[in-house]
């Protein structure tokens, strides 16, 4: 089982409008009902949820890894209604490189707000500031132009178009790879 020690605890991250927690079982309706949308599964790894009983696992694979120590992901809980309305979290971590990749899925009917720009800046903040991270990653299929926005909006750099990188939902795809440097948010956060 791998734990680096780096995610062996997941705290609380708040922003204006947002709070990034552990999820929990009583969560899995919230997910399902945006996770069921094949819009949101469309550019992610993961198939549309059929039902509640997928959340339900998911959100157990959650758990296996916050007691494991192993990277893992925060749900998004919207303060104005107190419901999940997403997940932000670490795909994987090497400890080798100190590199890891941040990975997000949004209900629909929060788009365009800029709740995941909010999100990420966040995690972002955690990552450099509390973890010994030197490079964040981020990646996202090309037809799939908001999540590229959302990682510019939060100073990633773009580092090129990794061709028929995935094999999803039928298809090769083409990915645009991002990433933040701790030197970058090092530079942008003395400029601030
Ligand atoms: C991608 C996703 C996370 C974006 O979240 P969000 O909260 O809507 O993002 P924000 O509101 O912070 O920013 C979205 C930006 O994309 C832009 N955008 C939206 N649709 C776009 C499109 N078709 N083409 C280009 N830009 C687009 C918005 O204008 C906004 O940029 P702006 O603030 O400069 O105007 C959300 O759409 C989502 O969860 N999609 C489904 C799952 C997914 O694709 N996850 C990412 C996998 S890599």
């Amino acid at each position: 089982m791998f734990s680096s020690g780096l995610f062996d605890h997941m705290p609380v991250l708040e922003t204006e409008r947002l709070v990034l927690r552990r999820l929990e079982m009583g969560d899995a309706q919230d997910i399902y009902d945006y996770g069921k949308d094949p819009l949101v599964a469309k550019h992610v790894l993961w198939d549309a949820y059929t039902s509640v009983s997928e959340a339900r696992a998911y959100i157990k694979y959650m758990l296996r890894k916050y007691r494991a120590g192993e990277p893992s992901s925060w749900g998004i809980e919207e303060k104005a209604t107190g419901r999940i309305i997403g997940t932000i979290g670490y795909m994987w971590y090497q400890k080798d490189n100190n590199a890891a990749e941040v990975g997000y899925s949004l209900s629909r009917d929060r788009w365009n707000r800029g709740y995941m720009t909010e999100a990420l800046k966040a995690v972002i903040d955690y990552s450099f500031r509390d973890l010994a991270i030197n490079r964040l990653e981020a990646q996202h299929e090309v037809e799939n132009p908001a999540s590229g926005a959302v990682m510019a909006k939060c100073g990633m750099a773009k580092e090129g178009t990794l061709r028929s990188r995935l094999y999803n939902k039928g298809r090769y795809v083409d990915v645009e790879l991002y990433s933040i440097l701790r030197k970058d948010y090092i530079s942008k956060v003395k400029h601030k």
